[in-house]
């Protein structure tokens, strides 16, 4: 007799469960893998709430789910700018005031390889975007989610999932305390090195938020979406960037549905937490032991977390 395990079919769409009564968040929602992971909730019956920086591109964007679906779809603008942390507080904040609970927080907005430039609250684009603005949302959020997950028999049914990227194994090693915004990185890989930093935070940060409130019914993962055709820019005019700009227009084989399904597995899924929780996912829903060295480094994401945390509290 074998003891071989039958392999996990593969995850669709399909495979999402009746979602109603739920309530989620898909940061940036109105584009590209968040666009299409909004709408494949909603049409299993989640109330989704899109938070994004322009009222006007989720409107479109709502109206397409619209007619895509064939009805009219629970969905809601939040807004915020992730450029601006008190706008994330702020629109938690509210969130927290508007809905009595709040089921799936998927952080998916980003920007790959901007150009160096400060945001008005001083930190270097990328940092702030792809992690601190996460931090900030996700922890303004965390006494709902506490509350939510309290309600329920089930140890898993209240998951936060942090979109991060490959191409975290392209930054540095660990985190740079001494400079966040690695001002000090320079040479062809610099944008790339601080595109790499900001996704491993989140992968960090995902670990760290699931081994403190697990136990409390939060759970918590990363996840690479693939290489995917979406809107996302690099704007590096080095050959790096160059070269990743071709690798996105020509090589991506993956659509944004397609990007969307390590996402969809990892909110939805009743076989996801048996799977790793905390762990770093790539397509399609296999654990990347890659990042176990992160993952496995208590000590660096409890710094970071409570390194976060001080950058929260100076937040009007
Ligand atoms: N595409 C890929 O191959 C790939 C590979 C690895 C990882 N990822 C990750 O997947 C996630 C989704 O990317 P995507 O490919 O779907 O790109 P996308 O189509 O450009 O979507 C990015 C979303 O983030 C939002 N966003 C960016 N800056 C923001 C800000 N300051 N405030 C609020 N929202 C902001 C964008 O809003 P606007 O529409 O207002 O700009 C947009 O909705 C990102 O985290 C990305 O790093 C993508």
């Amino acid at each position: 007799m074998s003891c071989k395990q039958a392999p996990l079919p593969e995850f669709t769409p399909s495979d999402i469960p009746d979602l109603t009564g739920y309530v989620a968040i898909v940061t940036g929602g109105n584009s590209g893998i968040g666009f299409e992971t909004t709408k494949q909730l909603a049409m299993r019956n989640a109330r989704v709430y899109i938070a994004s920086r322009s009222q006007q591109r989720v409107d479109e964007a709502i109206s397409q789910m619209n007619v895509a679906a064939g009805r009219s779809l629970d969905l809601h603008f939040l807004q915020m700018d992730l450029q601006d942390l008190q706008s994330v507080k702020l629109a938690a904040t509210l969130f927290a005031h508007q809905e009595s609970h709040l089921d799936i927080l998927i952080n998916n907005a980003g920007v790959m390889t901007v150009p160096f430039k400060l945001t008005k609250d001083g930190y270097e684009t990328q940092i702030q975007v792809n992690f601190l603005a996460l931090f900030v949302f996700t922890t303004t959020l965390l006494p709902l989610l506490l509350s939510t997950a309290s309600r329920y028999n089930t140890r898993d049914r209240v998951r936060v999932i942090n979109v991060c990227s490959d191409l975290a194994f392209m930054g540095p090693k660990t985190i740079q305390f001494d400079d966040l915004n690695m001002t000090n990185t320079k040479g062809m890989m610099e944008l790339m090195q601080r595109y790499g930093h900001s996704k491993q935070a989140a992968i960090r940060h995902a670990k760290e938020l699931n081994d403190r409130y697990s136990h409390q019914g939060v759970t918590a993962y990363s996840c690479h979406p693939g290489i995917v055709r979406s809107n996302l820019q690099t704007h590096d005019p080095t050959i790096m960037g160059k070269t990743v700009r071709t690798l996105m227009k020509y090589a991506a084989s993956m659509t944004p549905l397609d990007g969307s399904i390590n996402s969809l597995f990892l909110a939805t899924s009743p076989l996801a937490p048996g799977k790793g929780q905390g762990k770093f996912f790539i397509p399609v829903t296999k654990v990347n032991p890659k990042a176990d060295d992160w993952l496995n480094d208590r000590e660096t994401n409890a710094r970071l977390w409570e390194h976060s945390l001080s950058i929260l509290a100076q937040i009007p």
